[in-house]
């Protein structure tokens, strides 16, 4: 398959931050910008997400949403798949398919170029329920999928990604540092508790889908047949299956169509992928904390996950 070449430069406060003079820099060189209240990447722009927030969805467009490192990437290859009908283009890549309104850097479109872009068109955003897209699930006429993973192994994901990286500063904080960090909701995108819950609580909306990474690695038939159900389409069986092979993990991190090799500073992207990673990371003493903090914070939210 053919894979598109140009390289995405590395992030750069100077080309993408808008205005650098706003950047904050928190322990251990972790840098961010204060955006609503909420921790975000240099790159999401006070511009940008006020484009975004203003921005109006059609009704088939779809916006996937996640907390980081839970697993949005393998979910946005599913969606589009799904929507065109299991075949990857011969140009270009996933990226370059993906329109992600609240950032500055790797995925930036003009409102002129969005507006000639075919339906459905498929959206990224980390963002919480109250700074979402377009006014989110309950204003906007779009469709909307969240995908959520237990919090130990995103906090672990997020560390080996985060680490050493431009727009985090070069962060050089310890796991320990950054596991408390992250529990207090100092890391970018703020507190996984509340932009988890603030989506579950309004699962019941007809444009928003709740998923779960750890049910798609344990019975993606029955979570692709969910998607395809909200999305709309009927594909045979053939191309169910053919999704599910294309976006198992081992293929997606040799598919240059998916792979993400095309931006700088994405190496280590493909880890693990699997549930429980968590363990080769935290200490029993650790464990035994943030076990508490999570039935604490998730305690009748009727929200649970599975760890292993
Ligand atoms: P790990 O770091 O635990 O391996 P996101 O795309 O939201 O940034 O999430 C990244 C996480 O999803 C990483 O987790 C990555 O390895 C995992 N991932 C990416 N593609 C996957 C796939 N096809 N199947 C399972 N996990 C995948």
């Amino acid at each position: 398959m053919a894979g598109e070449t140009r390289r995405i430069a590395a992030y750069d406060d100077a080309l993408h931050a808008e205005n650098p003079e706003d950047l904050r820099t928190g322990e251990c060189g972790y840098k961010y910008r204060l955006l609503d209240g909420l921790v975000v990447p240099p790159y999401v722009t006070p511009g940008r997400y006020a484009h975004a927030r203003a921005f109006e969805m059609r009704p088939d467009d779809v916006c996937y949403v996640s907390y980081p490192k839970s697993g949005s990437t393998w979910l946005a290859h599913i969606i589009f798949l799904i929507l065109h009908d299991g075949e990857s283009p011969a140009e270009g890549t996933l990226r370059s398919q993906l329109h992600w309104l609240e950032s500055s850097w790797t995925y930036p479109r003009s409102p002129d170029e969005l507006e000639q872009l075919p339906s459905p068109r498929i959206f990224k955003s980390h963002m919480p329920y109250r700074m979402a897209l377009g006014g989110g699930p309950d204003r906007s006429r779009g469709r909307f999928i969240y995908i959520a993973r237990n919090p130990k192994d995103v906090a672990v994901s997020y560390y080996h990604f985060e680490r050493a990286k431009a727009w985090s500063g070069h962060y050089d904080g310890s796991w320990a540092h950054w596991l408390e960090m992250l529990t207090n909701g100092r890391v970018q995108r703020g507190d996984w508790f509340d932009h988890v819950l603030g989506w579950w609580n309004s699962r019941q909306l007809g444009n928003l889908l709740f998923l779960k990474y750890e049910d798609l690695l344990r019975d993606f038939p029955a979570q692709l047949r969910r998607l395809v159900g909200f999305l709309g389409v009927d594909p045979d069986e053939r191309t169910l299956d053919k999704i599910e092979q294309l976006t198992r993990f081992d293929a997606m991190k040799t598919d240059r169509f998916a792979n993400m090799h095309e931006i700088e500073d994405f190496e280590g992207f493909f880890r693990e992928g699997r549930v429980g990673s968590w363990r080769d990371q935290f200490t029993a003493q650790q464990d035994a904390w943030f076990s508490q903090v999570i039935a604490e914070r998730l305690a009748g939210s009727r929200l649970d996950f599975d760890y292993e």
